[in-house]
């Protein structure tokens, strides 16, 4: 989190697909720790693509971008795997991998992050 407590902030982004005309333009918005957004809109407006900004799927083409006070709009490739794990997504199209079980499938971004098996299925 930031030193003023914001998770996210975005500041006049603008993203374009491209160098098609912007996708989304001049969009602002904070996120302070323990807010709730919903956002809608009609189909084609840019509502995904501006949660796949938030998860760094995309960067912005402009403006200021950062996440838990870290600038993301100009972080280094290498950072974005860090900031990545820090944000949780559910997505529409559960994307659970077929050839693993319940458990599996839940368990694996902590296998990723290197936490052992014991630890897993201690909390079982
Ligand atoms: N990867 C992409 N490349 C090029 N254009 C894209 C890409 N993704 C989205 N777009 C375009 O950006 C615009 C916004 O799309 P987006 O999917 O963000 O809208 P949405 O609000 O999530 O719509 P829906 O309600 O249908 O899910 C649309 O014109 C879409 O065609
Ligand atoms: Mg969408």
């Amino acid at each position: 989190m930031g030193a003023d407590g914001l998770i996210i902030e975005l500041d006049k982004v603008g993203l374009s697909y491209g160098g098609e005309p912007e996708t989304l333009s001049d969009v602002s918005m904070r996120l302070g720790e323990g807010e709730f957004r919903f956002l809608t809109g009609p189909s084609g407006a840019g509502k995904t693509s501006l949660l796949k900004m938030i998860y760094l799927a995309h960067r912005p083409t402009r403006g200021r971008f950062s996440l838990f006070g870290e600038d993301a709009m100009n972080a280094p490739r290498e950072a974005l795997p860090a900031l990545r794990r820090r944000i949780g997504v559910v997505f529409q199209e559960f994307r659970l991998l077929d050839h693993l079980t319940a458990f599996e499938n839940v368990a694996l971004p902590m296998k990723v992050a290197g936490i052992n098996q014991k630890t897993n299925t201690a909390k079982t």
